[in-house]
């Protein structure tokens, strides 16, 4: 069963209980933090994940696109994460690996993420302790580009390395993933689709999270 994750950086946040409500069919929320130092743009932090957390039933899946993020992530499972993912680039691995820690200390469950540039065994210090891993098949910063299908090698990886070490592990692709490119993800692999313009600027969006789900 494949799951959708809108991404709710493509949501209007002046209106964005509405637009949360709007892919209620799917599930989980995406929620994408940055910090302008890891990746070039500026989004959300813990106050709005702390907002949100009552709007929805959906599990939070929180991408933490920021520098050293074991200094944040308790705040963020306080707030109401459900699912919180840290990059392998953001930090060394003795602090990749705190932060896993501190995140399932909190009970949630934890994830690292991989840029384009960074090889698949990257995952392997951290495979058997995650509960998600999270494939980038755009440069992490922005909603709305275009989606890399030579990421699809690592996920196949990915996929292996998952079914060999951790089954129950989940996979996750995000970055332009739409009607288009959904399916060459879960050919390759991954079982959790992020989508942010695909799902937001659908017509009809529980239409489009059926769609994707193959
Ligand atoms: C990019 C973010 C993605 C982004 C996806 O850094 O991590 O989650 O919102 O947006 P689309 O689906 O429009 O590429
Ligand atoms: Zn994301």
């Amino acid at each position: 069963m494949i799951k959708i994750a809108p991404s709710i950086l493509s949501a209007d946040f002046a209106n964005l209980e509405r637009d949360i409500h709007r892919i209620g069919t799917a599930d989980y929320v995406h929620v994408d933090v940055m910090d302008g130092l890891f990746v070039p743009n500026i989004t959300i932090g813990i106050p709005v994940v702390k907002c949100i957390r009552p709007v929805t039933i959906l599990p939070l899946d929180v991408h933490l696109m920021i520098t050293r993020p074991v200094r944040y992530v308790q705040q963020f499972c306080d707030a109401g994460a459900d699912i919180v993912t840290v990059h392998v680039e953001s930090d060394t691995r003795e602090n990749i690996r705190d932060a896993i820690d501190k995140i399932h200390a909190k009970g949630r469950r934890a994830g690292v993420v991989l840029k384009p540039g960074t090889p698949a065994q990257a995952v392997e210090p951290f495979l058997k302790d995650v509960e998600l891993i999270l494939i980038m098949t755009v440069e992490p910063g922005f909603g709305g580009q275009s989606f890399m299908a030579d990421q699809m090698p690592k996920v196949a990886a990915v996929r292996a390395m998952i079914n060999a070490q951790n089954p129950t592990c989940e996979l996750e692709v995000d970055g332009g993933v739409g009607p288009d490119t959904f399916r060459a993800c879960i050919q390759a692999g991954a079982n959790v689709l992020v989508a942010g313009s695909a799902v937001y600027k659908a017509p009809d969006i529980p239409a489009r999270i059926r769609e994707l789900r193959g």
